[in-house]
């Protein structure tokens, strides 16, 4: 039986990016049909085995399919000091599961073009292997059901500058490229910190379930906590990407969202993939809903869910 929501999952394998394929695994609306790999928080290689062992774990089986290893013009930087060396804190899993053959680019385009209107692009990484296939195939904003998008810092710092968030800031001509297109479901940093970062008291109720998953979310978001102490003086971690899936598989978690026009400064420099928000739509030709608040309580409970299952 196909599900109602067929995934399409572009990621860079970080721990927030596992907590997402996590719960997009345990869904029982949605099905991940495939993952694409995009230059991003950590070693590529690592990365594809990130991905390969969390889905083992949550007991799914999709192919992996790897992309774009650099971003389209940029030279690539790591987010390891936020996720850790291997991008997924303490672990650094390593896999006997082969990747699919298929360029992830070529992927993309295929299936898209196979299963017309059918698919949700779910994207957690830079943007990198999204550009690409646009390139491709023109007619992909035809071709997807929707699109989701982590990136961008609308009416809040960034957390790699001031001005911009990661994925957007890692490649920015891909950010500019896609957001100009695909008319996404945009969840931006700023909700992220709002509303999808968890504290002391929910680490504390993840370790008491005692199940495999829950013992991965702690260990994988280890060096995020870490993190956060040391630069922020917080015990706690923001989860973008998960939240990004929580609120495409239980839209009841989407207290606002706003249509608004944006544009993407891919320029060298202080503004380097800066997401600029004009809510009079009036500016720029780009359009995104962008979520503007979310449920976080309900973001904790569909974590704690999916956490408190055996595998
Ligand atoms: O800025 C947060 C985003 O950058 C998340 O997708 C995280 O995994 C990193 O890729
Ligand atoms: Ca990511």
């Amino acid at each position: 039986m196909t599900a109602d929501r067929r995934l399409l999952v572009d990621t860079d394998t970080g721990s927030d990016d596992a907590m997402a394929l996590l719960l997009a695994a345990g869904s029982e609306n949605a099905a991940i049909e495939g993952v694409t790999i995009c230059a991003g928080n950590a070693p590529f290689d690592q990365q594809v085995e990130n991905a390969k062992y969390t889905l083992e774990l949550a007991g799914v089986d999709p192919p992996v399919h790897e992309g774009a290893r650099t971003p389209l013009l940029k030279e690539h930087e790591y987010a390891d000091d936020v996720h850790g060396e291997s991008g997924l804190g303490e672990l650094s899993p390593e896999t006997d599961i082969d990747s699919a053959d298929e360029h992830a680019v070529d992927y993309l385009v295929r299936v898209a073009r196979e299963n017309a209107g059918e698919f949700t692009l779910v994207c957690l990484a830079p943007l990198t292997n999204v550009a690409l296939a646009l390139a491709r195939e023109p007619d992909l904003p035809d071709l997807l059901e929707e699109v989701w998008i982590m990136g961008g810092a609308a009416f809040a710092p960034g957390n790699v500058t001031p001005a911009a968030e990661f994925n957007f800031w890692a490649d920015p001509d891909a950010a500019r490229m896609v957001c100009a297109r695909l008319e996404p479901t945009l969840v931006d940093w700023g909700v992220c910190v709002r509303d999808g970062t968890v504290d002391t008291e929910f680490f504390d109720r993840v370790r008491a379930l005692d199940t495999p998953l829950a013992r991965f979310f702690s260990d994988a978001l280890s060096h995020v906590r870490a993190y956060n102490r040391e630069m922020n003086g917080a015990d706690s971690a923001a989860i973008p990407d998960a939240l990004t899936v929580a609120c495409l598989l239980d839209p009841d978690l989407v207290v606002e969202s706003t249509a608004v026009g944006v544009a993407v400064d891919e320029r060298e420099g202080l503004t380097r993939g800066a997401l600029v928000v004009d809510e009079s739509e009036r500016t720029f030709d780009s359009r995104v809903e962008l979520i503007g608040e979310a449920d976080g309580a309900g973001f904790e409970r569909a974590l704690l869910e999916t956490l408190g299952r055996g595998t």
